[in-house]
């Protein structure tokens, strides 16, 4: 097989500060939306907007990333990592969103960040915001479907973009902006628990987030004209159930749904599929008169997006959304991760491909990986085999992708490092090559330990994908 890599190829890993800094409230930081969620299988679907006496919050503390970055930093550059993907903690900036200055320590923990980043040789590619809006701002204002919000994010934007124009080069605006219709809390800070027209509000704060990255692009290019934005949606696969044309059809349908947002964010317009869509929601979008302008106008540069997992939509059956992408019918093809989600590297060259033909800007694979558990030997060691594996294949599945023709910039592995997971708040849903010991009660010495799949990577970036193409079975 021909090796599909080039030498400019963004080899990295990928995590968001929320799930790894910790350090919720030093240096003035202040509350963000996670940081009020507990552990366990609620997390997402009951917000608490008060914190509790003795409880657990995962993200209070997390990896302690904050302080102990030099040091893994250290272990991406040993690793051999090009790139690394993170996000600015928005509350660290502006602790309450509104406030008419940043907090000039928050802003001095990301130059130091990004220093270090540079100086391992190692291009910082950062999310705006991943999951991350200031709680302040939901309790004061509500979430995105709030206009106001619009100005709080340029003017953070405005302050991240001058003071790292020379570190960052590569920045997405928010983390899988397609969730707002699905985890519509962490997407969009918004509660709709109670609500009775949900899709409402959450198309409101969908377009909203539209004009926002717009208007962020707009600002972006002015301050720094090399710089580049992306849009980054959440894109694990979907295929139908059998040729029946409901299954096919209503797949189709089901897809787009998520495409829809990067229709808007790429090509620039509302695609005429959404006007009928909006009507059979019972939806009417409040919109100013050059909003339609302002999303024409600044269009995304490239196109981030995760994968995880490919899932089967039967017309007969409701589909589920976590974090990981839609989840349908079991398909009988594929082996399930102890989270129960699908196995299929194949789908991720079937996903690039797709997501070329649609839109013909380069891609970034922003997330990809697998969270199961870890366990440490007797020697020490954490022989994390069917990591491996999985990674194995999606590499391979990308330089197929790359040998279809698909430009591909980047893929930055998803929790290269142990993190909390998003969908549950669980340390023990590790998706890291480097093993944090923590549990999912918060005990643990935070000590890291590479992972066998840390080596394996390592020697992968190091051949320049080379050895991969020594491997025999690919699927
Ligand atoms: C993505 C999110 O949806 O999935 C990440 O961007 C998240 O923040 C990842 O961690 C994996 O999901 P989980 O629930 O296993 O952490």
């Amino acid at each position: 097989m021909k090796n599909g890599f080039t030498k400019d190829f963004l080899w990295g890993g990928a995590i968001a500060a929320n799930q790894s800094e910790g350090a919720y409230l030093e240096d003035g930081k202040g509350l963000g939306i996670c940081d009020i969620l507990e552990v366990g299988k609620k997390r997402l679907l009951e917000v608490d907007m008060n914190l509790k006496d003795n409880c657990y919050y995962p993200s209070h503390e997390a990896i302690d990333f904050y302080h102990q970055y030099p040091n893994d930093i250290k272990l991406f550059k040993e690793m051999g990592l090009k790139s690394f993907r993170t996000s600015i903690n928005w509350a660290r900036i502006f602790p309450n969103g509104d406030e008419a200055t940043p907090n000039e320590e928050g802003l001095r923990f990301y130059d130091k960040l990004f220093n270090e980043l540079k100086e391992a040789g190692i291009e910082p590619i950062v999310t705006i915001s991943h999951y991350e809006t200031p709680l302040y701002l939901v309790k004061r204002y509500g979430g995105w479907d709030n206009r106001k919000l619009i100005d709080f994010f340029l003017k953070y934007c405005e302050v991240i973009f001058k003071r790292y124009q020379h570190q960052v080069k590569y920045w997405m605006s928010f983390n899988e902006i397609n969730n707002v219709v699905k985890i519509p809390w962490l997407a969009a800070a918004i509660d709709v628990s109670e609500d009775e027209k949900p899709a409402q509000r959450m198309y409101q704060a969908a377009h909203n987030m539209f004009v926002a990255h717009a208007l962020a692009t707009k600002k972006l290019k002015e301050i720094n004209s090399e710089s580049q934005m992306g849009v980054m949606l959440s894109l694990s696969g979907i295929y139908p159930d059998t040729c029946h044309p409901k299954d096919v059809f209503g797949s189709f349908e089901f897809r787009r749904k998520s495409l829809f947002f990067g229709d808007v964010m790429i090509r620039g317009e509302y695609p005429s599929y959404s006007k009928r869509m909006f009507e059979e929601l019972g939806i009417d979008i409040k919109m100013k008169a050059d909003d339609l302008d302002i999303i024409s106008s600044y269009t995304s540069d490239y196109l981030a997006f995760s994968y995880y997992l490919t899932t089967v939509y039967s017309h007969t059956e409701t589909m589920k959304t976590g974090t990981g992408g839609p989840v349908g019918k079991t398909n009988p093809h594929l082996a399930t991760s102890e989270w129960g989600w699908q196995i299929d590297p194949l789908g991720l060259r079937y996903v690039c491909n797709e997501l070329y033909d649609r839109y013909q800007i380069p891609l970034m694979i922003a997330e990809n990986g697998l969270g199961g558990r870890d366990y440490v030997n007797k020697t020490g060691e954490i022989n994390d085999l069917d990591r491996i594996d999985y990674l194995r294949s999606h590499l391979l599945a990308i330089n197929e992708a790359l040998n279809d023709g698909c430009e591909i910039l980047a893929y930055t592995w998803w929790g290269i490092i142990d993190i909390v997971s998003a969908g549950t708040g669980e340390m023990e849903k590790r998706y890291g090559l480097i093993y944090v010991d923590k549990n999912n009660t918060g005990k643990g010495t935070l000590k890291r330990i590479p992972k066998e799949s840390f080596y394996y990577y390592q020697a992968v970036i190091q051949s320049g994908g080379q050895s991969l193409m020594e491997s025999k079975d690919i699927y």
